[in-house]
């Protein structure tokens, strides 16, 4: 069952309430679209010094501003390691379980709107994001229905979400009230499966 929720204020900010409520000093996460790092930042700070996080982007000026941002904020570059790669193979780089993944899809904001986030991309990631995730994990999409492609690529991440099997995985949709087709909307997964007591598939 998935669960549909509606509310007034910034999605992002939803997103980033409910992985502070998960992600603890320490642990590790992905930030799947470096775009110009607030996630990025977001997720340092949550994990803090003794945490990592991963962070993947296929553009070198997305993983260029998200550098800069973290270093004007005094984050210790043995906390982060950043790729200029697709979040597709981030199997390849993270051999730890993570507390949190966090996509933030379409195009990096200021930089070439073309360059965006491709649906069959996008669900390998979300499956590789899935086996990564740790006992309690959080995953986060941020949808962009309204930009070309970007209907394409949410049908596409409803059908990965619809798949899920619901004894392991909790499903949010949340979205804006009065919200309209084309308006942006946020899927949070959470790994509920040591609370029914069996592990995900
Ligand atoms: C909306 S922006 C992300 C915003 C970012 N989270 C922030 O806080 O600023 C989407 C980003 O996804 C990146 N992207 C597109 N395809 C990608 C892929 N296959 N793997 C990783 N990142 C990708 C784009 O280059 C763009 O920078």
């Amino acid at each position: 069952m998935i669960l549909e929720k509606s509310i007034e204020g910034s999605l992002l900010l939803q997103a980033h309430d409910l992985v502070l409520d998960v992600v603890e000093h320490g642990d590790a996460a992905v930030d799947a679209t470096l775009g110009n790092g607030h996630d990025t930042l977001f997720l340092a700070r949550c994990v803090g010094s003794a945490g990592k996080v991963f962070g993947f982007d296929v553009q070198q000026a997305a993983v260029g501003n998200t550098r800069k941002r973290l270093d004007d904020a005094g984050v210790d570059s043995g906390c982060y390691v950043l790729f200029c790669e697709s979040h597709a193979d981030m199997a390849l780089h993270i051999s730890t379980k993570v507390k949190a993944v966090m996509f933030n899809l379409g195009y990096l904001p200021g930089g070439d709107k073309k360059m965006i986030t491709q649906a069959h991309s996008t669900v390998a990631a979300l499956s590789a994001a899935i086996d990564l995730l740790s006992s309690g994990g959080i995953l986060t999409v941020m949808c962009y229905p309204g930009h070309d492609g970007g209907a394409n690529e949410a049908g596409l991440v409803t059908d990965f979400v619809n798949e899920l099997d619901e004894d392991y995985w909790m499903v949010t949709r949340y979205s804006r009230a009065e919200a309209r087709a084309s308006t942006p909307y946020l899927w949070t997964i959470h790994d509920v499966s040591q609370k029914n007591g069996q592990p995900p598939e």
